[in-house]
Order: structure tokens, then C-alpha cells, then sequence
């Protein structure tokens, strides 16, 4: 089988493909042949190893851990011996970046119970671009009480993985959602769910007139002191992308003193892997509450362009590598 690593931290060009034995499951375990990948800036970090405080996790001077990829949409091969949860052929989904399976291969194995069902009449490709931009946007929308029909919500890079599913999913628990995205994504983002679009390349939504119950960021540019402007009291901004270490830091400090002192809350979320909450995205999915937004689709041998271009920062929804001929 094949198998993209990484010796070293390097950016895409850097990558290598190596032809390895299919790995054998353990007794908990099953072999996964994947059908299809996304890329996640995610991927980024733990590829490049930044930001370098990252290190201390993935390994000091070089990675302990070789493999790459999240995200992985397939069907199981052969099943361990302990195995009741599923059989060969099923279709499953996951998130695996939490255990470091790297789902930049062709099999994998998996525990069990780390597993999904992929959602019924998608393709592979499809469900592949759900688990970890759709997780992380599902708990942005139900963490700190979820989003209540009627609210105001501003979603900052509406037009991106993370913001597709934000921008339906916002929709579907009955918010209004106004939307910060490029020109080339308001026609999209306005089919997804959005009642309106600030166009960022030609107005700034810090001078926006409106104030929101909620604020999602996920660009990571959006400073404690402008979520303070834009928010109704009692409303909560969260930070959930990343816009360097600067605004991190100003972003916790300035954002801890106006919990002190106002209503507003400032706050981060870091997704965690869920299976509840992905088969919470498969039944949307399957009730047609929410579809996976595809930007462009690469084979496997071209994954260093595909992670080339979701670098760029400007994806109009997911970037996919597809394993088969789908
Ligand atoms: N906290 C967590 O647990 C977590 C989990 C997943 C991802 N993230 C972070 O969330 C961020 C988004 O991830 P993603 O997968 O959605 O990335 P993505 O697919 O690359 O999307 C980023 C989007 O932002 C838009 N954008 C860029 N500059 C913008 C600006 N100034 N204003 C508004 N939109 C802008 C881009 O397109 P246009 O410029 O063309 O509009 C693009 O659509 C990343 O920083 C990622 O690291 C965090």
C-alpha cells in the first residue's frame, strides 16, 4: 500500500509517498481501504510543526510520528478478532487526527469504536469533507448553550470548510446569520443560509451597525475589543481560527478583562473529536438539513498540490483527495 509521510517538518513539496505492507487490524481494530480524504489546515500545522509550540506535542527537532491526514471517508476490509461493532463492507467516516493513524494512505487501521457510519446516498468524497470542519462547526454552534431561533450571528470567513457547515448549520437551529466572505463565495454563502453578506474585500464588518447574540470566528481576526463593539449584552464571540500568536495572546487577555467587566463573553473553542456529534452531522445530512460544500477534488497523487492550495487560505469549502473512481 501507499502511504504519504514525513520525515522531517516541510510544507507540501516536502512529502513522500512510501510503498508499505497493509498493516494487519488488532483485536479492537478494523482495516479501513480509503475511499477519499480532505485536507484540513490542520494538516498544515502538524505537517510544518507550527506554530512551534506545537512541537513540544508532535516532537522537538523532528516528527515522532511520520504520518499525516485527518479526515477519511472508506469501507472496511477485514475486521479484528474482539470486532462486534461492524463487518466487512460497511462504509464508515472519521476524524482520526486525535490518534494519529493519518489518513493520507490508502488503508489504515482504526479502533472500532472510532468509527461512523457514513451517511446514506453521499459519495465517499463527500462524507470525507465532514468529519473534522463539520465537528468543529457543530460545537461552535451548541457550546455555550445552543444558538436559539431569531439570534443575531456573524460568521467571520463564511465561505471556508469550517464556514460552509457553520453558516447551514446556524440556519438549521433558526439563527440569522450575517456572513463575512470574499465576493466570489456571497452567491454561495447566501444559497447555504445567509441572510446577509459583508463583503470583506470592500467593507469592514468592525463598522458594522448591527449587534450580534453571536459571533464566530473563524479566520482569527476578529480582536476582543471589536467582538465588545459588535456584541449585544449577553452575547458571546468565539475564537475558533487562527490568526497567530499575537492575537491569541491579546485575544485571551483582553477578552478574560471584559468577562470581568461587561456581559459579553469572550471565548475559544478547540474542537474535540466526537462520534456522537458526527453521527449527529450524518442524520443531518441524511434529512437534507446540511450538504458537504466541495471546493475542488484531487487524486491521490496529486495530495501535495491539494494541501498547496488549501495553504492559500482561500478555499470556497473543502478541499478532497479521492482514493477511488467514484
Ligand atoms: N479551533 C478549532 O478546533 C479549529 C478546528 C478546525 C479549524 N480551525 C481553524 O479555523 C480556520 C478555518 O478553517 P477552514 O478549514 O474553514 O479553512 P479554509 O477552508 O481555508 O477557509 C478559510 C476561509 O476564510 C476565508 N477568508 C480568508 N480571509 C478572510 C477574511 N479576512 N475575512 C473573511 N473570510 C476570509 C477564505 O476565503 P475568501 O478569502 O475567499 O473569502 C476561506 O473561505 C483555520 O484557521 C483553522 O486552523 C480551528
Amino acid at each position: 500500500m501507499k502511504r504519504y509521510i514525513r520525515k522531517r517538518y516541510c510544507g507540501p513539496e516536502g512529502l513522500e509517498v512510501v510503498n508499505i505492507p497493509t498493516p494487519e487490524p488488532a483485536e479492537d481494530e478494523v482495516l479501513v481501504k480509503v475511499q477519499a480524504t480532505s485536507i484540513n489546515p490542520a494538516d498544515s500545522h502538524t505537517m510544518r510543526g507550527t506554530p512551534y509550540f506545537y512541537r513540544l506535542m508532535l516532537g522537538v527537532s523532528r516528527p515522532k510520528n511520520p504520518k499525516l491526514g485527518a479526515d477519511l471517508s472508506g469501507i472496511i476490509e477485514k475486521v479484528g478478532a474482539n470486532v462486534n461493532q461492524w463487518q466487512v463492507g460497511d462504509e464508515v467516516f472519521s476524524d482520526i487526527l486525535s490518534v494519529g493513524a493519518g489518513a493520507f494512505g490508502e488503508y489504515i487501521c482504526v479502533k472500532q469504536q472510532h468509527l461512523v457510519r457514513k451517511p446514506n446516498g453521499i459519495s465517499h468524497q463527500a462524507a470525507a469533507a465532514v468529519p473534522l470542519a463539520g465537528i468543529t462547526a457543530l460545537q461552535s454552534v451548541t457550546s455555550n448553550g445552543s444558538l436559539k431561533p431569531g439570534q443575531q450571528v456573524m460568521i467571520i470567513g463564511a465561505g471556508g470548510g469550517v464556514g460552509t457547515f457553520l453558516v447551514q448549520l446556524a440556519k438549521h437551529y433558526g439563527a440569522e446569520v450575517t456572513a463575512v466572505c470574499s465576493t466570489g463565495k456571497a452567491e454561495k454563502v447566501k444559497m447555504l443560509g445567509a441572510t446577509e453578506i459583508i463583503d470583506y474585500t470592500r467593507e469592514d464588518y468592525r463598522n458594522c451597525q448591527k449587534a450580534f447574540d453571536f459571533i464566530i470566528d473563524a479566520v482569527g481576526n476578529c480582536s476582543a475589543s471589536t467582538a465588545k463593539k459588535l456584541l449585544k449584552p449577553n452575547g458571546t464571540c468565539l475564537l475558533i481560527g487562527w490568526g497567530g500568536f499575537g492575537h491569541l495572546i491579546s485575544y485571551i487577555l483582553y477578552g478574560w478583562w471584559i468577562g470581568l467587566r461587561t456581559d459579553r463573553k469572550i471565548s475559544i473553542l478547540t474542537a474535540q473529536f466526537s462520534t456522537a456529534d458526527l453521527s449527529t452531522l450524518g442524520s443531518l445530512i441524511e434529512a437534507g438539513a446540511i450538504v458537504p460544500v466541495i471546493d475542488k477534488i484531487y487524486s491521490f497523487k496529486e495530495l501535495p498540490q491539494a494541501i498547496a492550495y488549501q495553504e492559500l487560505g482561500h478555499s470556497g469549502g473543502k478541499v478532497v483527495v479521492t482514493l477511488s473512481n467514484e
